[in-house]
């Protein structure tokens, strides 16, 4: 079980650190990190980041004093990872855990699903997340909208080429897409990934629009910059976060489950 060639050429050129710290980019960092605060046991409790690259997630859950198992199949996020004070981070694969049954407090996917673009391979993931779950513990994963390739190539004036808007029509209607970085990419409808975790034996999910409508500004940086409006804009999504009319407009969704007792 390995991951593709493609998804390797991409990670290795070391770029993945770098996106959720700058620009429009830094809403998605923002409003994941303000929905977990809400959602995790209280720290020290111990948290996987499975598929957490080279630990943006992970160095602020560390810093806020949780015990952080990091895994991801690149080994150059692995070595970034294993700079940061208070996480442990192992080579692996979101399908085959290398944890007993029930030693997690949390588990994050915040990346795979959108990796693995056959469902049984998503099914695997989630199953394996559950697995590793202690009874009570939240299950978060994150995944790409359905129509957020549509939507932000016309934000970026990319829509009107092809083969780019070809590409962009097809994920909104079959689910995958071969992005502009240069590997398959797997967009959710909100209501599939509640599916998808029924079908790996999860109860109840609560899902969370990460960006809402935001992240289509055109003067979105401008508001992330200035730490006044930033507070105003994060916490105008707040209010409208799990709006079900509104889920798939953000470019990501996070869907949450605990594992039942
Ligand atoms: C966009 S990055 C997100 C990294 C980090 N979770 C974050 O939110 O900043 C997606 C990550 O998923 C990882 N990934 C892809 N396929 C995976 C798999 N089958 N199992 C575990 N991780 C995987 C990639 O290596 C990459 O680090």
């Amino acid at each position: 079980m390995d991951v593709t060639a493609e998804l390797h050429a991409y990670y290795e050129q070391d770029k993945e650190h770098l996106r959720l710290r700058e620009g429009a980019q830094r809403l998605e960092f923002w409003r994941t990190q303000d929905v977990l605060r809400r959602i995790l046991p209280a720290a020290p409790a111990r948290v996987l980041d499975v598929g957490g690259g080279p630990g943006a997630h992970a160095e602020w859950l560390a810093a806020d004093g949780y015990r952080v198992a990091l895994l991801d199949p690149i080994p150059l996020h692995v070595e970034r990872a294993a700079g940061l004070p208070g996480v442990t981070p192992v080579v692996g694969d979101a399908r085959r855990l290398p944890y007993p049954d029930a030693s997690m407090d949390a588990v994050l996917l915040l990346g795979p699903l959108y990796h693995l673009a056959d469902r049984a391979d998503r099914l695997l993931a989630l199953s394996e997340a559950r697995r590793v779950a202690r009874p009570g513990a939240p299950v978060a994963a994150a995944t790409i909208n359905r129509h957020s390739a549509v939507l932000g190539m016309i934000r970026l004036g990319q829509y009107v080429h092809e083969p780019d808007r070809r590409a962009a029509r097809a994920a909104a209607e079959g689910g995958s897409m071969l992005s502009p970085r240069g590997f398959t990419a797997y967009f959710h409808d909100p209501d599939e990934v509640a599916g998808e975790f029924a079908d790996a034996g999860f109860g109840d999910v609560a899902r969370y629009g990460l960006e809402g409508a935001f992240w289509l500004y055109g003067d979105v940086d401008d508001w992330l910059d200035d730490p006044v409006r930033r507070a105003l804009m994060l916490d105008a999504q707040r209010s409208m976060e799990s709006e079900p009319s509104l889920l798939g407009v953000s470019g990501h969704l996070l869907t949450v489950a605990r594992k039942q007792r």
